[in-house]
């Protein structure tokens, strides 16, 4: 068997593995012989980029390069569905289906309603060749890249299941709820904010423009609607039994009624039945069975006359509000919590809720003692909905207001314009504030000073060692350890990673320094256009506005942070202690500005260096990257067996096309 044979013959084996695990849940290899096929595969297409597939197995790890989303028409609209909140209204859909059917006998799919994001899946010749998200359900974004790393999706269908040649298919994108706890514990370690439901966290994740970040994710998908022109029945049921024997997963629990007893039955027994599944629901869909009686019923503007969805109520309980706290965190802003009697909600109990801000607290008009209707719903977060007015009585308990002063530090709080939170300003004297920045200036992506928890923080500080961050340079192995003996590996480990820190480069001292809205990417972009910490704090408010992403509200905190004496000696003490605070000469020698103002598109296969190396060296000399020929591009970036659209599209445009060696020259 050739290379070339053996690819083919990889790919294969591998896509039917990959169905047999992550959508049959029956794999038949072990996970070390599913690897070793993968690496064999990997070091073969290595050697053969000519043989280069987008949809090999090889591509569900995705990469960090930043890809962009173009916008695509769907080639039929994604229209949504129009609610129902109780039994009545889908009594009113079962007889207007029936009336607009003219006494036709019929048969109502009934589903459940997944809480994700849906998406278009595009196949020819039984291969994914697009994925777009619903957008305005006219247009979307071309998400395909990212759609590749889910494995439930297939990318290759098997032969000889008998799917049409082109068809479309129609889901819902949703992250598992194991993932998405573990994906939040992992961000509240990192101290990033929590994504409040599996939803939310699926839709960032899909978003996201790196691939590595969506394959690391576990993002999963069920399909309930087939289109096209060649499906092989008239049924929509029968039409998805079909798909799931193409490979496509397809929920089990899909049940074919006719009378609406048997309608309601289904909804009672999924409202409580849900919470043992392990995707989030939101609700029931309703579907008329037959396409044929669908096209009879036909549509609204908005929504098809032969579906409806049908949504859960989301859980509520009523407890008492006994205290409001305040809570302080890193950047200074107060958070009012509720503390309530404990009560039991989804499974949990619930003692506390945010009440996020001051105008969410104040349009509650809260008063301590009110019975309170507590709703956990597709947030994760349990909120007050409302006080439960039947229990108001006139001597009701002082109402509850916000505060005035830090409740750590005593001073008067501020409030930034167009912003809902209250802020203590006290930034060098408020402790919360003080050992957040600390935590945040240590944390993996910032310094990565691993050994220094929270808890050792506080300790520290309680302990008066560190007042700032540059203090962390000056602890000794005897501060750290109080002299405890068990405590001594550690505390050696600590400063071994404090040093290190030094060599830590100017992008993550900038993003560590905590400058409010200078995250990690704001961080970077900054680091690259002004190359180091002394051009930074002297750039003027014109010159940040002028660097590509960097808007009103960043540039002012820059400048505000620099204009604080606090900062500049900081910085000073952190300069004296080695860190570094300009880019480093590596990273400097690797940039330029040849392709500043440039839009390149890649196309076709490359010999030199990959697709994703070429896409990081454009950006890396001042240009960018997209995935679509338009007037704007300025050239095509051309490897070997470029698309014969794209070329045509480039010569109607007439826009050059650069070949691999004449743009390696041109970026020297
Ligand atoms: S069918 C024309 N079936 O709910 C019919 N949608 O509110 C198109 N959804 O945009 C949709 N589970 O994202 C259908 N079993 C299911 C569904 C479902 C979840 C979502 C979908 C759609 C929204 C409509």
């Amino acid at each position: 068997m050739t290379e070339q044979e053996r690819i083919v013959e990889l790919r294969h084996e591998l896509h039917q593995h990959n169905y047999n695990y992550y959508v049959l849940n029956a794999p038949v290899i072990s996970d070390q012989e599913f690897d070793a096929l993968l690496r064999e595969l990997s070091d073969l297409e290595a050697r053969h980029p000519e043989l280069a597939d987008s949809n090999s197995p090889t591509q569900r790890v995705g990469s960090d390069l930043n890809q962009e989303f173009e916008t695509v028409l769907h080639v039929r609209p994604m229209l949504s569905l129009s609610n129902t909140y109780n039994k009545a209204e889908v009594a009113e859909f079962y007889d207007r289906v029936r009336e607009g059917l003219a006494g036709e006998d019929f048969e109502i799919c009934c589903e459940l309603k997944f809480d994700g994001l849906s998406i278009s899946l595009h196949y020819e010749e039984g291969r994914l060749v697009r994925a777009v998200t619903r957008g305005d359900g006219v247009q979307g974004d071309d998400v395909t890249a990212n759609v590749r790393t889910i494995r439930t999706i297939p990318l290759q269908l098997a032969e000889g299941t008998g799917w049409p040649r082109s068809f479309e298919i129609r889901g819902e994108v949703l992250m598992p709820w194991a993932s998405f706890e573990a994906l939040n514990r992992e961000r509240e370690a990192r101290e990033e904010q929590l994504f409040a439901n599996p939803r939310n966290a699926a839709s960032g994740t899909l978003k996201s423009k790196q691939t590595a970040v969506v394959a690391e994710r576990r993002l999963d998908a069920y399909l309930y609607y087939l289109l096209g022109d060649e499906v092989p029945a008239d049924g929509h049921y029968e039409n998805l039994q079909a798909a799931r024997s193409w490979g496509f997963q397809v929920s089990e629990h899909m049940r074919k009624v006719r009378t609406l007893d048997e309608i309601y039955a289904f909804i009672d027994y999924w409202d409580t039945e849900r919470r043992n599944l392990p995707v989030a629901t939101d609700g029931i869909v309703l579907k008329v069975n037959s396409q044929r009686q669908q096209r009879a019923l036909g549509m609204t503007a908005k929504s098809p006359r032969w579906a409806i969805a049908y949504k859960f109520q989301a859980e509520q309980q009523s407890t008492i509000l006994r205290e409001v706290t305040f809570q302080v965190g890193r950047t200074g802003a107060v958070t009012p919590v509720a503390n309530m009697d404990p009560v039991q909600l989804s499974g949990t109990v619930v003692r506390r809720a945010t009440l996020h801000n001051a105008d969410f607290m104040s349009d509650l008009d809260l008063h301590l003692g009110d019975h309170v209707l507590v709703e956990k719903g597709g947030e994760i977060i349990p909120k007050i909905v409302a006080v439960d007015e039947a229990f108001i009585t006139p001597d009701r308990g002082p109402r509850v207001e916000f505060i005035k002063r830090c409740p750590e530090c005593g001073a008067e709080l501020v409030r930034f314009e167009g912003e809902a939170a209250w802020y203590c300003p006290n930034e060098t004297g408020c402790p919360p504030q003080i050992k957040g920045r600390i935590e945040h200036f240590v944390s993996r992506r910032a310094m990565d000073i691993n050994t220094l928890g929270p808890e050792t923080i506080d300790d520290l500080y309680n302990r008066h060692l560190i007042r700032n961050v540059a203090d962390l340079y000056d602890l000794t192995v005897d501060q750290l350890s109080g002299f405890n003996d068990n405590r001594i590996v550690s505390a050696r480990k600590t400063v071994k990673a404090i040093e290190d820190s030094r060599q830590v480069p100017f992008e993550r001292v900038l993003f560590a320094l905590g400058i409010r809205f200078v995250g990690e990417t704001v961080a970077k972009t900054l680091a690259r256009r002004f190359r180091d910490i002394d051009t930074l704090s002297r750039a003027t408010l014109d010159e940040l506005l002028s660097v590509n992403t960097i808007g009103q509200a960043i540039a002012e905190s820059v400048i505000r942070w620099f204009a604080d004496m606090n900062n500049i000696f900081l910085v000073e003490r952190l300069r004296s202690h080695g860190l570094q605070f300009q880019l480093s000469q590596e990273t400097l020698a690797a940039q330029s500005d040849r392709l500043a103002g440039k839009t390149v598109v890649i196309s076709g296969v490359f010999v030199y260096h990959s697709r994703d190396e070429y896409k990081a060296l454009i950006e890396q000399h001042g240009g960018k990257n997209t995935g679509s020929i338009s007037a704007k591009t300025s050239f095509i970036l051309a490897g070997d067996n470029m698309g014969p659209a794209k070329l045509e599209k480039a010569q109607k445009l007439n826009i050059p096309i650069v070949s691999e060696d004449e743009f390696l020259q041109m970026i020297g």
